[in-house]
């Protein structure tokens, strides 16, 4: 069944809002505290690993209250059970959307057309285990029988973006393999990617759903040659040694040259910038082990459970994205920005960019409509406390408002008390500096103590900060494959249910077709 179809702006719950924006739009959250002192006990809500603090939003309860019937009156349960059940949502495409599935962890049968799924799901990930055990063990061998040492993964978007992010996120967890990623079409990329690379030892995983992308066609077919170049004394035939690929398009991977057992399928129900979960995510599975990589299922899945089964008020992908939506909607900001408390997560920002950005930058609704409100926001971000040296005096003095979703995480990985203790100071400081800001009074006070008082006058409406800058505070226990699984399904649910509210379609990507037709055709030229 497809998703309904509701024009978010014809429910009574956004005329609600709409009113109610009126009433609140000049309120200083300070004003919200010191009305009601157990505010930040209202507003925090928790899963068995995560603390999302929301206090810190230009919200009181009415506003949730009316959200929630927003999403009520979108019918977002209807949707949620679609999404799981494998009804086609993804109605321009005539596909179901099934990431979830590729973690499920229950023994339910999931049917795509009336065929179970789930047995292809458990084959595909016993493939995966093995292929990553025999190639960490260094059972599986190059063309000259040596053991692997690096992994390239040649692939874009959805096949680049996510496995270079968990990689990157989990290299605490990392084993002894080397992993590269080229995706952009400049030879530049490429080249200095596999300069220092031994062709003997190198593992090429090629990961392309479609197996046609200019830019991962491209870079293959160059590493190839490379690989076949005289230099290395190869062979056609040993392209079967240390190519692989994962993609929904066999004859063009065999076409390729690559051996048919060394081929990792995935399904079309399995969107670009949500497939990390399938073999798409086999680099991340070499570079910290299958277990790793099931653990970061299972922590999916967990976020799953959240997602489905709890009570709109307290889910956290929910409310995320009704508070995003209020923001986008009400309050006309523009962006959102993305700060994780530490470096592992230096990837984030680019992955939710084409998650967020590549899901709901439509403005076309169900209908086939010009939407007549406003849809994705522009995502942005990148690690703290970097980024306090850098963009942060815009989100702090600037003259836009940008709600922000602070990460933290309550333990570090080496130990080092002493800067995790710092990182996180910065980190509860951040929000608190956003929310309550420095009044005139404050900075007067503050520069007379710090014996400034000559400059008062000069530096005075500088120094002030309006405040009244919302963010949300995620705190997780800690960075582990499990954790960031869940984290990474927050934001695809949160994705999701603004893509309901707003009546587009999440799931296509249509507009980044013309641009690709165009550039063809200039190469014909
Ligand atoms: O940019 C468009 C897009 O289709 C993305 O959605 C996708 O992740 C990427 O290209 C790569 O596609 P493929 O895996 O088919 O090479």
């Amino acid at each position: 069944m497809p998703l309904k179809n509701i024009n978010p702006t014809t429910t009574k719950s956004w005329k609600r809002l709409e009113d109610h924006f009126e009433q609140i739009k000049d309120v200083h959250m300070k004003t919200l505290f010191q009305q009601d002192k157990e505010r930040k006990k209202k507003f925090i809500l928790t899963t068995e690993e995560f603390t999302l603090d929301l206090s810190k939003n230009r919200i009181t309860e009415e506003t949730l209250q009316y959200l929630l019937e927003l999403a009520n009156e979108s019918e977002l349960k209807d949707a949620i059970t679609k999404y799981f059940n494998g009804d086609i949502i993804n109605q321009t495409e005539n596909r179901a959307v099934l990431h979830t599935a590729l973690r499920n962890q229950n023994s339910n049968k999931i049917l795509v057309n009336g065929q179970d799924v789930m047995s292809e799901i458990q084959e595909t990930l016993k493939k995966i285990k093995s292929f990553s055990k025999s190639v960490i063990t260094g059972e599986f061998k190059g063309y000259t029988g040596k053991a692997i040492t690096d992994v390239v993964n040649i692939g874009i978007g959805g096949s680049d973006l996510g496995p270079r992010m968990v990689v990157e996120s989990l290299q605490y967890y990392k084993n002894h393999l080397n992993t590269h990623f080229v995706s952009n079409i400049d030879g530049d990329h490429v080249a200095e990617t596999i300069k220092n690379l031994n062709p003997e030892t190198t593992l090429f995983v090629i990961v392309s759903k479609t197996f046609t992308t200019q830019e991962t066609l491209t870079n293959a077919e160059t590493i190839k040659k490379w690989f076949l170049s005289q230099d290395f004394g190869t062979k056609e035939s040993d392209i079967q040694h240390n190519f692989i690929a994962v993609s929904t398009n066999l004859e063009k991977v065999l076409d390729f040259g690559i051996a048919k057992e060394n081929i990792f399928t995935m399904w079309n129900w399995v969107g670009g910038r949500y497939s990390l979960w399938s073999a798409v995510g086999l680099s991340i599975s070499l570079a910290v082990g299958f277990d790793n990589f099931n653990s970061l299922l299972k922590g999916a899945f967990a976020m799953d459970e959240h997602f489905r089964k709890t009570s709109f008020d307290k889910n956290l992908p929910v409310v995320l994205a009704l508070l995003s939506i209020w923001y986008n909607n009400f309050f006309d900001t523009e962006s959102e920005v993305v700060i994780p408390y530490t470096q592992y997560l230096e990837k984030f920002a680019p992955f939710l960019q084409q998650l967020s950005m590549e899901s709901n930058g439509k403005s076309t609704d169900r209908n086939g409509k010009k939407v007549t409100y406003q849809t994705g926001n522009i995502i942005w971000g990148n690690t703290g406390t970097n980024v306090q040296h850098a963009f942060m005096q815009l989100v702090h003095q600037g003259t836009k408002i940008i709600p922000v979703d602070f990460i933290g995480f309550e333990e570090s990985l080496h130990g080092n008390q002493d800067h995790h203790h710092k990182l996180m100071a910065n980190f509860f400081a951040q929000a608190e500096a956003l929310y309550a800001g420095k009044t005139i009074e404050e900075v007067h006070l503050d520069m007379k103590f710090h014996g400034d008082s000559k400059k008062i006058n000069k530096l005075l409406p500088f120094k002030i900060f309006e405040g009244n800058r919302p963010s949300n505070s995620v705190l997780i226990k800690k960075l582990s494959p499990y954790n960031l699984g869940s984290l990474i399904a927050l934001y695809e649910h949160k994705t999701f249910v603004q893509g309901v509210v707003w009546n587009i379609y999440s799931f296509d990507q249509f507009g980044v077709e013309l641009g690709k037709e165009l550039a063809q055709k200039l190469l014909v030229k």
